[in-house]
């Protein structure tokens, strides 16, 4: 079905895939959901990098490591200014934490959840994206870069605060705020880098690690939690399954700035971002990068 913007494409079995020839790149395929998309696609013919903090995959075929910790604003950009992008096709943005219960901030003095689960995608695709060619040879068309976050949810974030320095600190409201982020990141970089085609996918709730930083690694209320989500949800194997053929769809050359949910059915963004509150992010963005690296120095 399309959605009110006519979104749509033909879903395809994810075994009737040969992939030989797609060159990607996963931010965060070294765990969870990034994971299990980077697999599938290696598994099909693909050749992925993952960039990562703990490769996990050595010895995989078709599946080479990055190690970086790009919570740090200025690795990030090292990083988008060092991948190779001759022949990159499809790019993948999936690095994430959840917030802290205490305000935590990184060495450069941006807070942690900000840093590790938007900076990194953010800094990072400012130096990847000019350059990226505009035609795959993959796709025969733009090349794809998908944001995976919570897009479409109805958090609306405030980028007057993207550093959490309000008082009272709300561990939650700051983890809304990342989503938020990557939601405008989604229309900020389709609005100013023509040359490429950006996604956003909500893969709902799935069990994985990333609500380790808020509910403690291995703590009762994590086990617990988890344990729900992993019986009311799909597995990440079965997400990326689902996932997968979307990504690499020829539909999708005709659409840009969509995004996605679990299913891979296109949603409704969040009606607050319009062209005006995505720019106040990018602006916001913007200042408090010049500041992670002004404070890293
Ligand atoms: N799972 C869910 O229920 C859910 C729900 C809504 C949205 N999402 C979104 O889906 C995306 C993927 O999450 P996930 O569930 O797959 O989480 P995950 O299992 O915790 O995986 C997160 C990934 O981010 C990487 N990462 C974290 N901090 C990093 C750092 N400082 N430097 C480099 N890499 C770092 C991890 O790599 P290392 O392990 O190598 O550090 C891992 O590969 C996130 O955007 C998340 O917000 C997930």
């Amino acid at each position: 079905m399309p959605n009110d913007n006519g979104v749509t494409w033909k879903k395809t079995d994810i075994d009737s895939l040969d992939l030989k020839g797609l060159n990607a790149v996963v931010i965060g395929g070294t765990g969870g959901l990034g994971r299990a998309i980077t697999q599938q696609l290696a598994s099909h013919g693909a050749k992925v990098t993952v960039v990562g903090q703990t490769f996990r995959d050595e010895g995989v075929s078709g599946i080479d490591f990055v190690k970086a910790d790009l919570s740090s604003v200025k690795v990030a950009k090292q990083v988008g200014g060092e991948l190779p992008t001759q022949s990159l096709d499809l790019v993948v943005l999936t690095t994430g934490i959840t917030a802290a219960p205490e305000r935590e901030q990184t060495s450069e003095g941006v807070e942690k959840d900000m840093a590790a689960s938007y900076f990194s995608r953010y800094s990072l695709l400012k130096e990847l994206a000019p350059r990226m060619l505009p035609q795959s040879h993959f796709f025969r068309s733009h090349p794809r870069v998908f944001i995976m976050g919570f897009p479409g949810s109805g958090k609306t974030g405030d980028p007057d605060d993207l550093n959490s320095e309000r008082l009272p600190y709300k561990p939650l409201e700051t983890h809304f705020n990342t989503v938020a982020a990557n939601e405008a990141l989604v229309f900020g970089a389709k609005a100013r880098i023509p040359h490429l085609k950006f996604f956003g996918l909500n893969p709902g709730l799935i069990k994985t690690n990333i609500r380790n930083n808020y509910l403690g690694e291995n703590s009762w209320k994590s086990s617990a939690i988890e344990w729900v989500i992993s019986w009311i949800s799909a597995s990440p194997e079965d997400y990326a399954k689902k996932i997968v053929p979307l990504l690499i769809s020829p539909d999708l050359s005709n659409f840009n700035g969509a995004i996605f949910d679990k299913n891979g059915n296109a949603i409704e963004k969040t009606p607050v971002f319009t062209d005006v509150y995505v720019d106040k992010f990018w602006e916001a963005s913007a200042k408090l990068e010049l500041k992670a690296l002004g404070d890293s120095k």
